[in-house]
């Protein structure tokens, strides 16, 4: 049944009956059953469980029919078994930012059965129960976005102690980003092998550095990350956000799909880069106009984009606010023009 997975098929870019679609952030806080649930357990708790975390992942697959399932876990799951301590606020609160070579030095090469732990047994409970047309998908936080929250310790708009020691201390953010991923690169693997049919790589903060210093401080880490985990046969999805200026660097990258966000003209990504799978983009706040912009968006995309070779999503994570009618007019959007 593999073979028949949609997501599979877009992502080496051969035909497909229709486009296949997930939604960024789709397990999040737009829909009342997962709110409901956190009534009784913070997120921690919620990503600390396989159980729960799996219940999470299908909740938005139960009621819109989805191509792809995205565990249930946030970008700093795997980060305990490198000794990172952290909180939720809501989001991420690391508790000894990284600033100095003492901080760089503590973090421990990982066991990489330490790796996620819980976030490998909820792909492999989620496997069990999705339809076997349904894809799954396994994720991590690119090196430098994890880096954001490490060094600056909480996000920030810009991150400027991030960006401060980037420039003052290139060396030891150098040795924080072989770590970062090495240790990525081990866990994307770890969770292709419990029931990934590929993996996402998310760098929402891409877009902090020039072009530059991105290549000189940056390209070398998540290149090893994305080559490693490609030698191990497993799809990558890359996507960058809020990076417009670094698009043609990422499309260097080895990747099977390109996700990009709405500042892009994804239609030019396309004709740019024919040998890649895009993936996106409409604007999530779009969404929050309800039914009737929504499917606006989503047919001015069907129509821009040629459908081989591409994944429908959004150009970043489903906001809260989101009206789930909004995301029914998505769905009946992509759905209808198998139809046309
Ligand atoms: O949104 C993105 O840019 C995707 C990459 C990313 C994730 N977590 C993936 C994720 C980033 C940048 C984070 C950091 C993070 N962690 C934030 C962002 C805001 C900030 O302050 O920097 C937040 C709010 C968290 C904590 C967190 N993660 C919560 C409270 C939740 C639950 C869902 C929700 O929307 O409330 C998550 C889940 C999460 N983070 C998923 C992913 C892929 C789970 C899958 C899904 O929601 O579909």
């Amino acid at each position: 049944m593999t073979g028949e997975r949609l997501l599979l098929k877009a992502i080496r870019g051969e035909a497909v009956e229709r486009r296949p679609l997930w939604i960024m952030r789709q397990a999040g806080r737009y829909l009342p059953e997962y709110r409901e649930l956190r009534r009784s357990y913070p997120f921690k708790a919620v990503a600390q469980s396989p159980e729960l975390a799996a219940r999470v992942t299908l909740m938005p697959m139960a009621r819109f029919p989805l191509d792809a399932a995205i565990v249930f876990a946030d970008i700093m799951s795997p980060l305990p078994a490198l000794g990172v301590e952290f909180d939720f606020d809501p989001g991420p609160v690391v508790e000894k930012p990284i600033r100095d070579r003492a901080g760089v030095d503590a973090l421990t090469p990982p066991d990489p059965a330490r790796l996620g732990p819980e976030v490998l047994a909820a792909l492999r409970q989620t496997r069990d129960a999705l339809p076997a047309e349904t894809a799954l998908l396994g994720f991590c936080g690119a090196p430098w976005t994890l880096a954001a929250y490490l060094v600056e310790g909480r996000g920030r708009k810009d991150f400027p102690k991030l960006r401060a020691f980037a420039a003052a201390e290139p060396k030891l953010l150098e040795i924080l980003l072989r770590k970062l991923s090495g240790a990525m690169a081990t866990y994307l693997v770890s969770q292709a092998r419990a029931g990934a049919d590929a993996v996402q790589v998310f760098d929402s903060w891409a877009g902090l550095l020039s072009l530059a210093d991105w290549e000189r401080l940056i390209r070398p880490h998540l290149e090893m990350l994305l080559q490693t985990v490609g030698e191990a046969g497993v799809p990558r999805i890359l996507f960058l956000q809020n990076a417009p200026h670094l698009l043609d660097a990422y499309a260097g990258l080895p990747a099977e799909v390109l996700a990009v966000d709405w500042r892009v003209d994804i239609a030019e990504v396309q004709r740019r880069y024919p040998s890649r799978a895009v993936q996106g983009n409409i604007d999530p706040a779009v969404l929050l106009g309800g039914a009737a912009p929504t499917r606006a968006a989503a047919v001015a995309l069907l129509q821009q984009v040629r459908p081989e070779g591409h994944i429908v999503n959004l150009g970043h994570g489903i906001l809260p606010q989101t009206p789930l009618e909004s995301v029914s007019a998505l769905v009946d959007a992509v759905h209808e023009e198998q139809a046309t």
